[in-house]
């Protein structure tokens, strides 16, 4: 039984952008509640790198006065964001190198959305190998269409275009929480953003300043925790939570027959014995969010009858099922669909975590399994959720690192 008050953190995925979008400008950049995960060390050397300052502590500080340098290879391959750097540089300096970008085993991650979208700016790219070389005397305003939603695209172009000439509409815009902190972000930096029915509008300036900025909540961290929270018999506060980013995720917990309260920035959870089957599809927000789906179908594993995800974000993104499996999950994969049919238990086992969401369920999992489950490569967790075993620990689970 897992009981008392769980703190979210900041978000790691408006952190990311945000910490880049400190290379759009010669003054400092602060930002409050930045999460401290390896996905945020890896930025902070991207940009240590790059010639920034960085002086981290409860806020973070960036100054980057000048910037040039290249940054080592295992900084790009370890982490997908590390394309969300290349918007920014080549808008400040014309120039804009980044290597092909790592990051979690998901499916196919492309980024020549954000190539397209940049040429289409005025960009000149060029690859040779792994390498990526973006070239722009100055980029100009135009009107982008993505050939599908895109988060990090959008933040990408969006950060690009606050400095281009001219205005740049970005039809299709990604609308996550995310996207519109970093907006908010850039317009306490100066740069003109507008969300309007047709699109993202923004109107290109010669330069940004400075600003101090408090990163939104973790919806996802909340996410993981309310599926924590009805799985294992708790009673679970969390606290420092925005609940109206988490609606599409609240709209199926409730289906699901899971017991909850919500208040103005805190969700209380009390544990379920019995859940209902689903039909659930992963969507760009506000439908639900591809980041929450590894940890939902644990909570399936244990709902009535049979379940349904469609995931057609990643339709790749279903390794931990096969790990499940290893616990005795019943869960059939085919074709971007998982099948989920009630099992009375999980059973502790060896298992292994392939991504960040992955290894959340895995974790969850373990949890209400029966004996001990060891978690191998788990180093994914670190990657995107802060302190999570001690957070853990600290409600009462019983977590050993080795
Ligand atoms: N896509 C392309 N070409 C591109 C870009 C995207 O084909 O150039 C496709 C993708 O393959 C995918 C779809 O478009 O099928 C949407 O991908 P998107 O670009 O939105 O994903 P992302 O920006 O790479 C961000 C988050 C992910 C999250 C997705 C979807 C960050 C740093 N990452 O990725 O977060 O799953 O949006 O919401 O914001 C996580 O935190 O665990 C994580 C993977």
């Amino acid at each position: 039984m897992l009981q008392g008050p769980v703190e979210i953190s900041g978000a790691k995925n408006a952190s990311l952008p945000e910490l880049a979008a400190s290379l759009l400008t010669t003054e400092e950049v602060v930002l409050e509640r930045v999460p401290r995960v390896k996905d945020v060390e890896t930025m902070l050397e991207l940009l240590l790198e790059l010639g920034a300052e960085v002086h981290t502590g409860e806020k973070i500080r960036i100054r980057a006065q000048e910037i040039g340098g290249e940054p080592r290879e295992e900084l790009f391959s370890a982490m997908r964001a590390s394309v969300l750097i290349l918007g920014p540089l080549l808008a400040r300096s014309g120039m804009g190198e980044i290597l092909w970008p790592g990051g979690c085993s998901i499916g196919k991650r492309p980024i020549d959305f954000h190539l397209d979208a940049l040429k289409k700016m005025g960009a000149e790219i060029q690859q040779e190998g792994s390498r990526i070389k973006a070239r722009a005397k100055r980029l100009k305003g135009e009107r982008i269409r993505f050939p599908r939603i895109t988060v990090t695209g959008t933040e990408n172009i969006m950060m690009a275009a606050t400095l281009a000439k001219g205005e740049t509409l970005i039809e299709n815009p990604a609308r996550e929480p995310e996207v519109k902190d970093l907006a908010l972000l850039l317009q306490k930096m100066g740069a003109e953003i507008g969300w309007e029915k047709d699109g993202l509008h923004i109107e290109g300036k010669e330069s940004l300043g400075g600003a101090q900025h408090r990163v939104i909540p973790d919806r996802i961290e909340a996410g993981t925790f309310l599926v924590i929270g009805a799985l294992s018999s708790s009673f679970l506060l969390l606290k420092n939570v925005y609940p109206g980013h988490l609606t599409a995720v609240f709209q199926k917990a409730k289906e699901a027959g899971v017991d909850f309260d919500i208040g103005e920035n805190w969700i209380e959870v009390r544990g379920g014995s019995s859940f209902r089957s689903l039909i659930l599809e992963t969507e760009e927000y506000p439908g639900f969010p591809t980041d929450m789906q590894a940890q939902m179908m644990v909570l399936l594993c244990f709902a009535e009858g049979e379940s349904r995800i469609k995931e057609n974000i990643f339709p790749e993104r279903f390794r931990h099922a096969y790990e499940l499996k290893k616990m005795g999950a019943d869960v059939e994969i085919l074709q971007g669909k998982a099948i989920i049919r009630n099992v009375r238990k999980l059973k502790g086992t060896t298992v292994k975590a392939t991504d960040l969401r992955a290894s959340a369920s895995l974790v969850i999992a373990g949890l209400v399994a029966e004996g001990k489950t060891v978690i191998e490569d788990i180093f994914h967790l670190k990657r995107g959720y802060e302190d999570f075993f001690g957070k853990l620990r600290k409600i009462g689970a019983e977590i050993r690192e080795e």
